[in-house]
């Protein structure tokens, strides 16, 4: 069983010089021993980073409420409907979510059924553990192509949804040259046994549409971005099967205009190892995490050219602030208790998991 480092230089010493892309979905993904195959324990205070999950049960049982209410709206008694989760990692928040309905919502509960996209079989059978209790109500499809051909409907009716998900799509790493006043992708490239970057000139895909002309020439040198089409793939796919209903995103991000801030002139590419932020992002490939900012403007246009409209896109304190205050006026919280308000905070406060997150819902 080679371990991610191996394949990594396998490949480099095949092509000499590989797309940081590459680089992350062999760190994060590669079958049996990726950084996301084998770490389990990762999320979380024991982990290597925090997740709004991890802050506590709070977090799913504010979206149950929110998408209790969203499936209701739908006024839908012809079809079934659906919860339908991607990057549900060991499958908690998908647990306080079906304990929540359980709980407050049997009526919803009992009409609809928890799906999980899941390429990992790995990470299914953690899910599987910790869904044992809701086994009848959760079925899972490794990506759209296996919901279509199981299920034989091209079409889902419900809330599709994913919580830092489209920060760990393998994402593509630019540096602006202020002499030539050209692009150029940074690649990874050996120096012996270790990994260094090396410039790959006339990158083919997607620059040009990130940044326009005008404002690259006032770059500074070495200015740097990521892209990653992945996540634009994976929303206009999600887009794509989603009849009727809401289409969500909550994860860090930016917006189009933001992204050119001077705070951002590295980009926003980070390694993280036991809550520390790693000083080398190429060191021990699979044994730290790899994430960027999500492009929401990119997402939006991607949803909207699908033909969703967009219904908000807010920060993380903004929509958890609205949901509850709707919750507590439904009597479902009737008042938070302190170890609750604890959590609250944790998800809200700018120093805390309040500052970057952000919330993107689109619906048909
Ligand atoms: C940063 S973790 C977030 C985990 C969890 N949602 C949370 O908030 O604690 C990202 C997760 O997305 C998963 N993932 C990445 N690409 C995916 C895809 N195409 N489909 C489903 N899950 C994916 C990763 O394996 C990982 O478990």
């Amino acid at each position: 069983m080679k371990m991610p480092a191996d394949l990594i230089r396998d490949e480099i010493r095949r092509h000499r010089v590989i797309s940081f892309a590459r680089f992350m979905e062999l760190a994060l993904y590669c079958p049996e021993t990726g950084y996301y195959e084998t770490k389990r324990d990762n999320v979380g205070r024991a982990g290597d980073f925090m997740t709004s999950v991890s802050a506590g049960s709070l977090f799913g049982e504010l979206l149950a409420f929110q998408f209790a209410g969203w499936l209701a709206e739908l006024r839908i008694t012809d079809c079934e409907l659906r919860i339908i989760e991607a990057g549900a990692h060991d499958g908690r928040l998908a647990a306080d979510i079906l304990h929540w309905l359980g709980k407050f919502r049997p009526e919803t509960f009992a009409q609809i059924e928890y799906w999980i996209l899941e390429p990992s079989a790995a990470r299914r059978t953690w899910q599987e553990k910790t869904l044992s209790a809701f086994a009848p109500r959760v079925r899972w499809f490794t990506g759209f192509d296996d919901f279509k051909l199981k299920t034989q409907h091209s079409k889902l009716h419900g809330v599709l949804f994913g919580n830092e998900l489209l920060d760990a799509f393998p994402v593509h790493r630019y540096g602006w040259d202020a002499k030539e006043k050209i692009w150029f992708e940074w690649g990874v490239a050996l120096d012996g046994e270790k990994f260094i970057w090396a410039g790959i000139q006339n990158p083919e895909s997607g620059i040009q549409h990130l940044c326009p002309a005008e404002l690259a020439r006032i770059l500074p040198d070495n200015y740097t971005i990521e892209f990653s089409p992945g996540a634009e793939d994976w929303w206009r796919a999600a887009a794509g099967i989603l009849a009727r209903g809401k289409l969500v995103a909550i994860d860090y991000g930016y917006t189009a205009e933001e992204q050119f801030s001077p705070s951002r002139s590295h980009g926003t590419l980070r390694a993280y190892h036991r809550h520390q932020v790693g000083v080398d992002l190429l060191a021990d490939p699979g044994e730290q995490d790899l994430t960027a900012h999500v492009n929401f403007s990119r997402i939006q246009n991607a949803g909207v050219a699908a033909g969703l409209k967009t219904e908000l896109f807010c920060s993380q304190p903004q929509f958890l602030t609205r949901i509850l205050g709707a919750a507590v006026k439904d009597k479902m919280f009737p008042g938070l208790d302190a170890r609750q308000v604890r959590q609250f905070q944790t998800l809200t406060h700018p120093e805390h998991l309040g500052r970057a997150f952000r919330v993107l819902v689109q619906s048909r």
